[in-house]
């Protein structure tokens, strides 16, 4: 059985993780006009805090677990959907986007991204746009147990390109956050 995204009148809910930390970065700025041109009824919540965010130790984890993993997860927790933006680093992605999923990932099998609908998008000045950085995301986000979208994901180059000011590829960006929204959500 399939039920509809959320009604128009319940606002349809996503979080969206940046994987770059710095201050003019690209991936940024995609997700800020995401949020800033979302459509009626979706609200777009960029997760600050990663930075913040001590690396994955069981140790520390539990009912004691740090403020920031406390807070990443209750921004996830209660979201709708699930968003990525990121670049790619060294063929991957970025540590601190794959610490947030590791946090997101625990409880195991309760973990706050579990069975959200997730998509990954996003930009790199290379020909290959971040792809593997994209495709990892994606494999460690589907283990960690969200519920990844096969067909929604952008890896674009910014070579070139006018990421934010070329109306056709940004309406790309734009067009995954919209399928990702209008998901039909598996009823348990
Ligand atoms: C440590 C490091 C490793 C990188 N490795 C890659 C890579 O493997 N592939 C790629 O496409 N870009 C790579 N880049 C370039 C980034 O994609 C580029 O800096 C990008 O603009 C970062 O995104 P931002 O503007 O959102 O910060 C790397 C950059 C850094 C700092």
């Amino acid at each position: 059985m399939t039920t509809a995204a959320p009604s128009p009148s319940t606002p349809t809910r996503v979080a969206v993780l940046v994987g770059s930390l710095r201050a003019e970065s690209v991936n940024r700025r995609i997700a800020e006009s995401l949020r800033d041109q979302a459509p009626s009824g979706v609200e777009v919540q960029i997760v600050d805090g990663l930075a913040a965010l001590p690396f994955y130790n069981e140790d520390i984890d539990g009912d004691a677990a740090p403020a920031p993993a406390v807070e990443l997860r209750s921004a996830v927790a209660g979201a709708d959907r699930v968003l990525v933006v990121t670049p790619e680093y060294n063929g991957t992605m970025p540590a601190v986007l794959n610490n947030a999923i590791d946090w997101l990932s625990r409880p195991f099998g309760q973990g706050a991204i579990s069975g959200k609908p997730f998509a990954v998008i996003g930009a790199t000045p290379t020909p290959y746009g971040g792809k593997w950085a994209h495709e990892d995301a994606r494999r460690s986000a589907g283990i960690a147990g969200a519920v990844v979208l096969d067909q929604v994901v952008v890896s674009q180059s910014t070579i070139d390109t006018d990421v934010l000011g070329d109306p056709q590829v940004f309406g790309r960006l734009r067009d995954a956050l919209g399928a990702l929204v209008d998901h039909q959500v598996e009823a348990a």
